[in-house]
């Protein structure tokens, strides 16, 4: 196993040596500033509000409009070229028929890949590997990049805690603490250290800000969050992708507390600009300006412009407030000239940073660095660590490779394009290698593969295919049930208000059940589901998330053993909809739960079972928490010590745990050192993680981890809104989930 890793590490190395040569930014940002001011100081009022228009591309003849708008230097950007001779036609156009010859930046939605598509975000946070994110979101920058793309609409930062929410799957979990380390690593994978290289992409962060608490889970709905749950859950990865250099920021749908995050002074000026000095751009989201009259927050598109480039948005995507009234609100003086000026500065940084006034054009032949063997085997590596072994009862996993029969059921077995799951504009189904194709090439003769699909979709009520399913079951010695929902399920505008297995997905596992099988059920999906009944009919699970161009490779290496999984879920599972939302690091309340307790006997006095914060009719755990994953192996947790349980402001406590593999087969664990901070003057979490390290042990293997934590690191904001850590008592557990660990306490003293 440490082997085929160290083959793919020296693969991608390898590929990176042959990177395509090309100028990297020989201008120091000092020169890049005066490079903005001097063709600043050239441009007409006309020509500075051009360059904060996007317009999306419209198809390969363009429009007449368009290239008009170009050729008069009224267009900064497009997004959606669809070719590279398509952008460089109209690239041609800004650099070579306009006045100052400024180039157009394209941005486009590579969202979790190009061509080579990687798991969708979820479940690429299920790797907690931000190295691996990092080297495969370096593989989408590299393929887009030569595809003629500059911008990339991602990383998607939101958090979120609530799975009917379908854009879920697009972010990195509920937890802010992880979301930063991925999200920071993301943007590093697409930027480098120079994204004027002929293989980096700018990034954006998205959506600014709080979009994924919606309301219900619906998307583009309401979130209602206080300043203090914005600074400590919502705007840290936002801070994190700042810290590493992202370079612009997208603003989201959302209204926030009554103020649209396209129109709000507080997040885009005082947080973004003033408290953590981002010198990028901002663009809104698809016309989330103009959406502000819906609001009810502006009166006429006139206002939507004077608010939104108050609040600070420099770029308008799609929608035409700017073009169309910013030079008459600055000649009545209802704006000042400066704001503009700002904007554009900020987006010409950035179109200097990325190279293109050197490099406006993309070079003819992208398509040879598309889905490389080295990219594929990132991109299962990738795969292989997004898996999550949720259930593997008497050690029904790894299955046996000497099996005669395998029966491979269900409606995701054999699905290319839903494999791939939600955004995913430039990766093609042809290319998936699903799991029915997976087994077939990985077993030869000997092993006879028998697939029903049992259901043609993932909704389908229709059983007609249960007989074909049922009878190939009877005849195998194993069955791998691939259920789960169509890509079309989750992502933008597919929330869900049940979370259950679409369809008749669940008849149809308990019909094959009955056969008492040794039965593996794999679930392919968007989001967190529900689906406690069914779990305790099948042997073991496997969580794939929407995998991927190389999902099937990575769950055949997982079932057979050629891998074990590590994956650990970044998102709690509900046991049903009527508890979201669940999530780990909830606050205590004044009557806190009993963790398992449900229902209330019949007849019960008028006295009550307990008046405390719990329902009748479930317990308030979820179904898989927070940080849990299962492994082929046991890992034993020894020896937690701390380097002091009296910890003075400003020092740094230091943690080590020991770990042992008593298995029978080299694996990975990702160690969880988490924190509770039992008094403040601000109630606190009851779990809070602060660091992870995965480790890799061979059988009998012990390895001490070591961590360390500095008083900063347990701040919170205070009640005067400012970041400080108190003295006080703590607990600290270093474990293999949230809910599982070795505990200590310490204080911080004064
Ligand atoms: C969409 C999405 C955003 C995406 C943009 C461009 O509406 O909200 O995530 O990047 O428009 O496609």
């Amino acid at each position: 196993m440490r082997t085929f890793r160290m083959f793919i590490l020296s693969l991608f190395i390898f590929n990176l040596l042959l990177v395509i040569p090309g100028t990297a930014r020989t201008l120091t940002d000092g020169q890049i500033e005066n490079k903005v001011n001097e063709l600043l100081g050239k441009m007409t009022l006309k020509e500075k509000i051009g360059q904060m228009v996007q317009y999306s591309y419209s198809g390969s003849h363009g429009s007449k409009m368009q290239e008009e708008a170009i050729r008069q230097g009224l267009v900064g950007s497009f997004l959606n070229g669809e070719s590279i001779a398509d952008i460089n036609r109209l690239q041609k156009i800004a650099v070579e028929e306009t006045r100052l010859g400024i180039p157009l930046i394209f941005g486009r939605d590579v969202i979790h890949g190009f061509r080579t598509v990687l798991p969708i975000p979820l479940g690429q946070a299920a790797s907690w590997n931000p190295h691996l994110i990092e080297a495969g979101n370096a593989i989408a920058a590299r393929e887009a990049r030569a595809n003629g793309v500059h911008w990339t609409f991602a990383p998607m930062l939101d958090i979120c805690r609530d799975p009917r929410w379908g854009r879920i799957a697009e972010g990195l979990g509920e937890d802010p603490y992880l979301a930063s380390q991925l999200g920071a690593a993301m943007t590093r994978g697409f930027q480098g250290n120079d994204y004027s290289a002929p293989d980096r992409l700018a990034a954006c962060a998205k959506h600014y800000v709080a979009y994924g608490a919606a309301e219900g889970g619906r998307d583009y709905n309401t979130t209602a969050v206080s300043e203090r749950q914005l600074r400590e859950i919502y705007l840290p990865p936002f801070r994190a992708a700042v810290n590493a250099g992202v370079a612009t920021i997208m603003s989201a749908f959302n209204e926030i507390d009554g103020i649209p995050a396209s129109g709000n002074q507080f997040t885009l000026r005082t947080v973004l600009r003033d408290e953590w000095q981002f010198k990028g751009f901002v663009v809104s989201d698809w016309s989330s300006m103009t959406e502000m009259l819906n609001h009810g927050f502006c009166v006429d598109e006139k206002d939507v412009a004077l608010k939104s480039l108050t609040a600070g948005v420099d770029m308008e995507m799609v929608s035409e407030a700017y073009i169309h009234h910013l030079e008459n609100l600055v000649n009545e003086k209802q704006i000042a000239s400066e704001l503009i000026d700002e904007s554009v500065r900020n987006i010409l940084r950035i179109k200097f940073k990325a190279g293109l006034f050197d490099n406006p054009y993309t070079p003819e032949g992208g398509e040879k660095v598309l889905l490389t063997p080295a990219n594929q085997n990132v991109a299962r590596e990738i795969a292989r660590q997004s898996l999550v072994l949720l259930k593997n009862e008497k050690h029904l996993l790894p299955l046996a490779k000497n099996l005669k029969r395998i029966a491979v059921i269900g409606p995701l077995a054999n699905a290319p394009h839903d494999q791939l799951g939600c955004w995913v504009l430039d990766g093609h189904q042809e290319y998936t290698i699903t799991p029915l194709k997976a087994l077939q090439d990985y077993f030869g003769k000997e092993t006879e593969i028998l697939f029903a699909e049992g259901l043609k979709t993932s909704r389908t009520t229709r059983t007609d295919g249960f007989d074909q399913a049922f009878k190939y079951a009877s005849l195998a010695d194993a069955v791998l049930l691939f259920m789960g929902e169509e890509a079309i399920l989750s992502g933008e505008a597919h929330s869900r208000a049940f979370l259950e297995l679409p369809g008749a997905q669940e008849k149809l596992i308990e019909e094959i059940a009955k056969l008492n099988k040794p039965t593996v059920m794999i679930i392919l999906a968007g989001r967190p589901l529900t689906f406690h009944q069914v779990a305790e009919k099948v042997g073991a699970i496997i969580y794939a998330w929407h995998p991927g161009t190389m999902g099937g490779p990575a769950i055949v290496d997982v079932l057979f053993g050629d891998y074990a999984p590590s994956g650990k879920l970044p998102v709690s599972f509900p046991k049903t909809v009527g508890q979201i939302p669940v999530y780990y690091a909830h606050k205590n309340t004044g009557r806190p739960p009993s963790p398992n307790q449900k229902g209330i006997p019949m007849g019960t006095p008028l006295d009550p079972v307990a008046f405390v914060s719990n329902y009748l009719d479930v317990d308030v755990m979820p179904e898989y928490p927070f940080g849990y994953g299962l492994s082929y192996v046991n890992f034993e947790y020894s020896n937690l010590k701390l380097s002091t349980d009296k910890l003075k402001m400003g020092e740094t406590l230091e943690i080590s745990v020991q770990v042992k593999n008593s298995g029978k087969m080299a694996a990975d664990e990702i160690v969880q050192l988490y924190i509770r901070d039992l008094v403040a003057s601000i109630t606190r979490p009851v779990k809070e993680l602060k660091g992870f390290k995965r480790i890799t042990l061979k059988p009998g293997e012990r390895q001490v981890v070591n961590f360390k934590l500095q008083t900063d690191d347990l701040a919170f904001y205070n009640q005067q809104m400012k970041m400080m850590a108190e003295p006080g008592k703590f607990h600290l557990w270093a474990g293999k989930s949230a809910v599982d660990g070795l505990q200590a306490e310490f204080w911080i003293v004064e």
